[in-house]
C-alpha cells in the first residue's frame, strides 16, 4: 500500500492526497498572505472568491509585480490549455479568474494551447486533438474574454514565432535541469524535454513583439510550475524579468479525493453536459455526509472533505454569509446531503446551460483570437 502522505504532482500526473502547503515548501513558491490578497482585492473594486477563499493560494514574485505595476510597468497574463480532450468545470473555475485579473488591470492576455505537448504524451491522433483544441478555444472565449486584448496562442500554427525563443531556452537548459524538475525518465520520449521549452516561450513573446521588457504574471494550476522554474532561471540569462506566478489548487472531481480529470468522466461535469446529465453527476457524488441519515442529524456531516461543499466555495455560493450557513449546518448535521446536492445540482446545470449559449457565439469567433504576426509587425 502506498503511503496516505504520499502524492505526486507533475503536469502530466496528480496522484494522491495532495498537501498544498507542503507543495509550496518544496517547490519553494510563497503562500499569498492578506496583504496582496488586499492590493488585488481593492484594484478590482470587489473580492473574487478565488482568492478569498484560497482557491488560488500561492505565488511567485507576485508583490514584485504589483510594485512593478504601481510604478506604471503594466504586466501581461499567460495561462492555457492542453487539448487533449473536453473542457470541464475544473478548467473555466481558473479561467474566471483570469477574467477578473485580465478586467482589474486591463491587462493583455495570452493564451497557449499545446496540441503539440498532448500528442507527445496522450495516445491521441493529430487529428482528434486538433479538434479539443477548436473547442477548447471556443469554451475560453466563452468565459468574456476581450478579443482586443486577448492573443490565443496554437501551437503548431504558430511555431514560426514560438520557436526562435524556445530555442533560446533550450540552449540554456541542460537535461539534468529538465530531469531534476520534470522527472524525465529513460523512457520519456525526446520530443517532451524540447516542449517544456516551448511552453516557457509565451513567457516572453510579448516582450519580444512589443520590443521592450514586459513584466508576466501566469494564473495556473500549481502542478504547471516546473515550466516556470525552467523560464525563471533563463529570463535573467536572455535579459527578460523573470515571469511571477499566481497558483491554484486542483478543482475537485465529484469522488471521493482528486481533481476533476476528463478521465473520470463519472464524477466530471463536462461543459457539454446536459441538465440531466449533470442533476445525475451531482446526485451520485460522494460527500462528507455520515452513513446513515439519523446518524448525520447526530453528529453532522464534514464539509472540508466534501466535493458538494467545494463547489459552493469556488463558485456557486451566493454570498459568504451563505457559504458559512451551508457550512453550519451540514456540521450540526440540519442540512441533508440529498436537498444540498439538488441545490448545488441546479445552480451547476443553469450555469453551464447559460455557458453553452456563449459558447455557440464564441465557436463563431475563435479566428479572431488566434494570434497573427503580421498584427505586431
Ligand atoms: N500544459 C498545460 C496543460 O496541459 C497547457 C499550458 C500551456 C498552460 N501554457 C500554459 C497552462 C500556461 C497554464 C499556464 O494544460
Amino acid at each position: 500500500m502506498p503511503d496516505q502522505k504520499q502524492f505526486v504532482v507533475t503536469p502530466w500526473k496528480v496522484e494522491g492526497a495532495v498537501d498544498y502547503e507542503k507543495l509550496v515548501k518544496d517547490f519553494g513558491t510563497q503562500l499569498i498572505d492578506d496583504r496582496l490578497r488586499a492590493r488585488i482585492t481593492k484594484k478590482a473594486g470587489f473580492s473574487n472568491p478565488l482568492l478569498s477563499r484560497r482557491v488560488f493560494y500561492s505565488h511567485r514574485d507576485l508583490g514584485w509585480l504589483l510594485d512593478m505595476y504601481d510604478k506604471g510597468e503594466e504586466f501581461f497574463l499567460y495561462t492555457g490549455r492542453g487539448p487533449s480532450g473536453g473542457t470541464h468545470l475544473g478548467h473555466i473555475i481558473p479561467y474566471t479568474f483570469n477574467k477578473y485579473l485580465q478586467d482589474a488591470y486591463d491587462a493583455e492576455l495570452w493564451f497557449q494551447v499545446t496540441d503539440d505537448e498532448k500528442y507527445l504524451v496522450k495516445e491521441l491522433e493529430q487529428e482528434e486533438i486538433s479538434e479539443f483544441a477548436r473547442q477548447n478555444i471556443a469554451d475560453f472565449i466563452a468565459c468574456g474574454f476581450d478579443p482586443k486584448k486577448t492573443h490565443v496562442l496554437l501551437d503548431s500554427q504558430c511555431i514560426k514565432t514560438l520557436y526562435p525563443i524556445a530555442l533560446k531556452i533550450a540552449k540554456r537548459t541542460t537535461f539534468s535541469t529538465a530531469k531534476a524538475v520534470f522527472g524525465f525518465t529513460n523512457e520519456t520520449n525526446v520530443g517532451l524535454p524540447f516542449f517544456t521549452a516551448l511552453q516557457a516561450a509565451p513567457c516572453f513573446l510579448p516582450s519580444v513583439l512589443h520590443k521592450r521588457n514586459i513584466p508576466c504574471l501566469i494564473p495556473a494550476a500549481i502542478d504547471q510550475d516546473p515550466y516556470w522554474r525552467i523560464a525563471r532561471d533563463v529570463a535573467p540569462k536572455l535579459g527578460f524579468h523573470k515571469p511571477a506566478a499566481i497558483h491554484c489548487k486542483f478543482i475537485s472531481g465529484l469522488g471521493k479525493g482528486g481533481k476533476m480529470s476528463s478521465s473520470e468522466p463519472e464524477t466530471t461535469i463536462f461543459m457539454d453536459d446536459s441538465p440531466t446529465v449533470i442533476k445525475q453527476k451531482v446526485m451520485r457524488s460522494f460527500t462528507g455526509g455520515a452513513p446513515t441519515e439519523e446518524q448525520q442529524r447526530l453528529e453532522g456531516g464534514d464539509p472540508s472533505i466534501c466535493p458538494v461543499y467545494s463547489y459552493y466555495t469556488y463558485l456557486f455560493a451566493k454570498s459568504d454569509a451563505e457559504l458559512q450557513k451551508i457550512f453550519d449546518e451540514c456540521e450540526e448535521g440540519e442540512l441533508m446531503c440529498g436537498p444540498d446536492k439538488t441545490r448545488l445540482a441546479g445552480r451547476v446545470a443553469a450555469f453551464v446551460s447559460d455557458f453553452q449559449k456563449k459558447k455557440q457565439k464564441a465557436l463563431k469567433r475563435v479566428d479572431d483570437f488566434l494570434f497573427r504576426e503580421e498584427d505586431f509587425t
